[in-house]
């Protein structure tokens, strides 16, 4: 297939090598040019709209609902009966109003960070027309290791702050028990120790915990667009009149981390709020 990639971050360029390598032709897009280039077998575009002519399929895979918004405004004149495939992680808000502009969206938000979208490995929770399915099917088993049908366009959105929600989880009380270890003069080391393989371990808290241990935080997954997840968990959480306390403390701890200069590092960076 002819595939348009937009956004060549962190997710996205690894995700349009990934398609280039299953043999599809792909052409990518990104705001700060040279992030597009030098992509192995991906072609790079001056611009959206030079990307998208002529694609079977478009993917989004930009930085929040603002950008998807304003890159695929541009996209629009030229998608010529493409499928759009918004792979960002957006919202369900946001996802409806795009669904209004664009008919046939595809709503396919990613489980998975850098490292398995390198090696083709995500998760793909898609949502749209049945019509798209087997069209789009052969680019998600190019970036992914399984995709989950889940409906109409919207519900791939909803599962994914559902799934973020836990995340952020997981993340902040891994950050507060090893700042705690610090603080009491435990070795952080043998708390993971501990825990490792039984009933309360995670491969999440080896891998992350190593990295706030070191204070070391080259992003997989950027700390401001954690802090925008648990908003658009929060905001869909309030339209619901629901209260996630826990959630609302996490987002103002991460919000501290941002603030004190943490934004484009790893979200493993929140712990560096404990001290702030
Ligand atoms: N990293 C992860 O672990 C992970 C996992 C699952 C889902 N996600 C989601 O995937 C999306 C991308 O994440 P990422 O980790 O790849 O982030 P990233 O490396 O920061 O990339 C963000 C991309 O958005 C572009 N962008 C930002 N604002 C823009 C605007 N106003 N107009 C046009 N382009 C704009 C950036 O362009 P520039 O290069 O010019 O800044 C860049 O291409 C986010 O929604 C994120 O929440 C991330």
């Amino acid at each position: 297939m002819r595939v348009a990639v937009l956004g060549t971050g962190i997710m996205g360029a690894p995700m349009a090598r990934n398609l280039a390598a299953a043999g599809h032709e792909v052409t990518a897009w990104n705001r700060s040019a040279e992030k597009a280039e030098g992509i192995e077998g991906v072609k790079a575009a001056d611009s959206v709209a030079e990307a998208v002519r002529g694609a079977d399929a478009v993917i989004t895979m930009l930085a929040d609902a603002d950008a998807v918004e304003a890159v695929v405004r541009e996209a629009r004149p030229a998608l010529d009966g493409a499928s759009l495939v918004q792979t960002s992680t957006i919202g369900p808000e946001a996802t409806a109003r795009l669904a209004e502009q664009v008919p046939g969206l595809v709503d396919a938000p990613v489980l998975g960070t850098k490292a398995p979208a390198e090696e083709g490995k995500l998760i793909v929770l898609a949502s749209g027309p049945e019509d798209a399915r087997e069209r789009v099917d052969p680019l998600f088993e190019a970036i992914g290791a399984k995709t989950l049908w889940l409906g109409e366009a919207g519900a791939g959105s909803r599962l994914k702050l559902v799934i973020n929600t836990w995340l952020l989880a997981l993340t902040e009380g891994l950050a507060e028990a090893i700042a705690l270890a610090e603080a009491l003069d435990v070795d952080p080391q043998t708390f993971l120790d501990a825990i490792d393989g039984g009933p309360v371990g995670a491969p999440y808290a080896n891998l992350k915990g190593k990295l706030m241990i070191e204070r070391d935080f080259p992003p997989s997954f950027p700390l401001e667009l954690a802090l925008k997840d648990a908003r658009l968990a929060l905001a869909a959480a309030e339209e619901q009149g629901l209260r996630l306390g826990a959630l609302a403390a996490i987002a103002e701890q991460m919000e501290r981390a941002v603030e004190a200069g943490h934004g484009k590092d790893d979200m493993a960076a929140t712990i560096q709020a404990s001290r702030a």
